[in-house]
C-alpha cells in the first residue's frame, strides 16, 4: 500500500481554483431535475433512458464512454387476485416478495399484528388477516404459519398509503399478499358481524432475470506524464421503484458528470475515469460487477475511489465522509484537506450501503461523501427536485473536485514521492446519527 500523502490545509488555492471556479451550480441543478422526472429502478426503462443521458453527456465532453451491462436476479410478484365471499375482491392485489405461488380458500381470521401472544390454535387451516407494524414481517408470517394458517393478508399500518410492502423469507411457503389499510380496517369491521370466505391466488410469481447497466468514462492521462495512478469517481444512477431519487442519487450523478467536464480539458498526470452504477439499491450490484472487472494491475494502481450518494438534500445535515471500516485512508485524507482548503474540514465515520464498498473490499481506499443525518424524504415518492439545494451540491463537487485534482495534477509527484504540503490536516470520527 502507498504511504498516505501529507497536506497543509491552506496552500493550494491557486491549483484548487482551477477546478472549483469552473463548477456551475446551475449545470449541477439541471441534471438533477432532468434525472428525476421519472424513476429510475434497475432494469426498468427509466433506468435505461438515465442511462442514455448520462453516456451523450460524458461523450459530449469528449470521454471514451463505455456501457457495461450486467444482469441481476429481481422479484416479479406475478398476478394475484383476492375474492371475499366468492366474488372478485381486488385482481391487482400486491404480491409479498418472496411468496409461493397457488390458490388456498377458507375463513378468514384476524389476528391483530400477530404477535406470538395474538395469534392462537384458531388460526389453523384459515387464512390470517395481520396488520402491518410494530414487529418484522419474518415474525408475523412466522407466527400465523406455527399455528398452521394456509394463507396471508396483511394491510398497511397507520399513516401509510398504498399496499408496496411485505416479504416472506425462506422456508416460509404461503401465498401472502398485501393490502391497503382502509380495505384492511374494512374486512376487520366486516368480520365483526359475519364470518368471511377468502380466497388468494397468487401466480407466476417469482425471480426473474434482468439487465442493468454501468456507464464508464475515462480519461488517460497526458502521454509524457503518466504515472500510472489511477482515480475513479462515481454514483450510482438507480433510484428505488416509484422514486424519483432527486437527491438519492440524481445528485451524485450530476456531480459526477459536473467534475467530469471539467477535467476533461485539464491536464493530469493520472488515469481519471468517472462512472456511474446500476443496481445499488437492489445491493450494490453494478459496483461490484464493476470491481470484479479491475485487474490485479488495475486495483493496484487505483490510489482512491471517491463515492457521491445523496449530496444535495436541502433538509439533510453536513457534509461526512464515510469509510467500511470507519478508519480514515487516503480518500478521505483528500477530502479532509480539500475541505479545509475550500469550505470547512470534513469530519469521518463508519458506514457501508453504498457503491464505495465493493472498491474498499477489493483494498482500494474508498470513501462515500453523504450529508448527515438524512432528509425525511429518504427512498420516498417526496425525493424531488424541488429539495435539492444548489448550494450543497455545488460545495460538494467542488470538496471532491479538488480532493481529485490535488493528485491528479501533474506538478505533483506520483503519490509514492509525494510529500505535497508540510502539515496533516485534524480531522475526526463522527457518529452522528443517519
Ligand atoms: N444512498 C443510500 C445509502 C445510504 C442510506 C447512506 C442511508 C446513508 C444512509 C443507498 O442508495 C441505499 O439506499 N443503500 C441501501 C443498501 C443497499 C445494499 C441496498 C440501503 O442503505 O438500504
Ligand atoms: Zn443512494
Amino acid at each position: 500500500m502507498l504511504p498516505p500523502p501529507v497536506f497543509n490545509s491552506k496552500c493550494d488555492h491557486a491549483f484548487d481554483n482551477k477546478i472549483i471556479k469552473k463548477i456551475s451550480a446551475d449545470r449541477l441543478y439541471e441534471r438533477v431535475d432532468f434525472l428525476s422526472k421519472k424513476p429510475r429502478e434497475a432494469g426498468t426503462e427509466g433506468e435505461y433512458l438515465a442511462v442514455q443521458y448520462i453516456k451523450e453527456k460524458f461523450e459530449s465532453y469528449g470521454y471514451d464512454t463505455e456501457l457495461q451491462p450486467f444482469t441481476f436476479q429481481d422479484w416479479y410478484g406475478g398476478i394475484s387476485s383476492l375474492f371475499i365471499n366468492d366474488t372478485v375482491f381486488r385482481e391487482d392485489v400486491r404480491t409479498f416478495n418472496g411468496s409461493v405461488n397457488g390458490t388456498v380458500k377458507s375463513k378468514l381470521q384476524f389476528v391483530g399484528l400477530a404477535s406470538s401472544e395474538e395469534v392462537t390454535d384458531s388460526v389453523k387451516g384459515k387464512i390470517a388477516l395481520i396488520e402491518r407494524g410494530s414487529i418484522s414481517f419474518y415474525e408475523k408470517v412466522q407466527n400465523v404459519l406455527n399455528k398452521g394458517a394456509i394463507g396471508v393478508i396483511m394491510f398497511n399500518r397507520e399513516g401509510e398509503q398504498g399496499n408496496d410492502f411485505g416479504y416472506t423469507y425462506e422456508g416460509q411457503d404461503i401465498p401472502a399478499v398485501a393490502i391497503d389499510r382502509e380495505t384492511g380496517l374494512s374486512f376487520v369491521n366486516q368480520l365483526k358481524s359475519e364470518e368471511v370466505n377468502a380466497e388468494i391466488s397468487v401466480q407466476d410469481a417469482g425471480v426473474i432475470d434482468k439487465t442493468s447497466y454501468n456507464v464508464i468514462a475515462t480519461m488517460k492521462p497526458h502521454k509524457n506524464k503518466d504515472n500510472g495512478q489511477i482515480i475513479t469517481v462515481g454514483a450510482h444512477h438507480d433510484s428505488v421503484a416509484g422514486g424519483p431519487g432527486a437527491n438519492d442519487d440524481a445528485s451524485g450523478v450530476s456531480g459526477v458528470l459536473e467534475l467530469a467536464k471539467i477535467m476533461a480539458n485539464t491536464p493530469t498526470d493520472t488515469e481519471l475515469r468517472f462512472m456511474t452504477f446500476g443496481a445499488e439499491e437492489k445491493g450494490l450490484i453494478g459496483s461490484y460487477y464493476y470491481a470484479g472487472t479491475l485487474s490485479e494491475d488495475e486495483v493496484h494502481r487505483t490510489v482512491a475511489h471517491f463515492q457521491m450518494d445523496m449530496i444535495g438534500s436541502r433538509d439533510s445535515g453536513d457534509l461526512i465522509m464515510f469509510t467500511p471500516d470507519g478508519e480514515k485512508n487516503l480518500a478521505t485524507d483528500l477530502g479532509a484537506a480539500a475541505g479545509a482548503r475550500v469550505a470547512e474540514v470534513v469530519e469521518y465515520g463508519q458506514l457501508g450501503r453504498s457503491d464505495h464498498v465493493p472498491f474498499f473490499e477489493r483494498g482500494i481506499p474508498s470513501a462515500l461523501f453523504i450529508h448527515a443525518p438524512l432528509e425525511p424524504w429518504y427512498h420516498s415518492p417526496e425525493d424531488t427536485v424541488d429539495k435539492i439545494s444548489k448550494d450543497k451540491l455545488k460545495e460538494t463537487a467542488e470538496i471532491v473536485g479538488a480532493a481529485v485534482y490535488q493528485i491528479a495534477r501533474p506538478d505533483t509527484p506520483a503519490l509514492e514521492k509525494a510529500r505535497v504540503a508540510p502539515s496533516p490536516v485534524h480531522y475526526e470520527f463522527d457518529d452522528r446519527p443517519l
